[in-house]
């Protein structure tokens, strides 16, 4: 396994920097990111929800599913998620924008945490996945929220890559039969499309919560640059796997 890019080390506060993803907690890292270096973040932050990593994940057996995922107490969500906002407010550039996921159950908490960073939500997408988990006695919930936020709505980055882009998008989730997976891995479809309408060639690309690290592994595919952390050892080896060695794109 290679270990070009780097974990932090104990005691470290130097700066970050693009090409690399880190081995911590995004409340210590993202501090670290100099200040309007940043020109995209995606991410899809825990969610606090009673979650099982080693649940049966699409009707399958749990044992391909990597163990550890790291969750955020209910009560903490609200503060948590103003934290690392207004920290992805200082860090990304003046036309910056940001992507984040959300669970209905989390939404206010996502909607107020946006607002009070500062920044402007222009879009509100609806994404619309298959297997959605079986219930009994409610509908099944097959669809996320992405919220679309920018820092300066008369300043962004906005490429129309299609006549009529409508906010419901629908994008299966992607098989990995039979092989070691993250249990809530995002289709690399869907992030292609974000990166699409909203970055450039060599933009600097965030994901402060990468799990298993589908924005770096997009982002470097798209010629973009990248950042990305993680805090559970076992997906940050997984992101680090999925990453070609060296030569990724430097900035100019
Ligand atoms: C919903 S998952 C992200 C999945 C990712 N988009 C993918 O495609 O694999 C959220 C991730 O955030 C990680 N996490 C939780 N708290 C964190 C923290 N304080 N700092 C960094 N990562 C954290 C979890 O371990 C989990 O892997």
């Amino acid at each position: 396994m290679s270990d070009r890019q780097p974990v932090i080390p104990a005691g470290d506060t130097g700066t970050l920097s693009p090409g690399s993803i880190y081995l911590g907690d995004a409340l210590e890292l993202l501090p670290r990111v100099p200040a309007g270096s940043v020109d995209l973040i995606v991410t899809d932050p825990p969610f606090a929800i009673e979650f099982k990593a080693q649940r049966m994940n699409y009707n399958r057996t749990g044992s391909n599913v990597i163990e550890g995922y790291r969750e955020i107490p209910g009560e903490d969500y609200a503060g948590f998620t103003r934290a690392w906002m207004e920290e992805a407010f200082r860090a990304l550039s003046p036309h910056g924008s940001l992507y984040v996921f959300s669970g209905w159950n989390r939404l206010i908490d996502v909607l107020q945490g946006l607002e009070e960073a500062g920044f402007c939500t222009v879009n509100h997408i609806i994404w619309k996945y298959q297997f959605g988990v079986f219930t009994r006695k409610k509908y099944v919930t097959s669809h996320y929220h992405i919220l679309f936020a920018v820092k300066d709505p008369k300043n962004y980055t906005f490429h129309k890559a299609e006549h009529y882009p409508e906010d419901v998008w629908t994008i299966n989730r992607e098989y990995w039969k039979g092989r070691k997976k993250t249990p809530t891995k995002l289709p690399l479809e869907l992030v292609r499309k974000i990166l699409r309408f909203s970055s450039s060639s060599g933009d600097l690309i965030l994901d402060p919560f990468m799990g298993s690290g589908t924005v770096p592994v997009v982002a470097h595919e798209m010629g973009r640059r990248f950042m990305g952390f993680e805090v559970v050892e076992g997906y940050f080896r997984f992101a680090q796997g999925r990453l070609p060695e060296g030569d990724f794109p430097t900035p100019e």
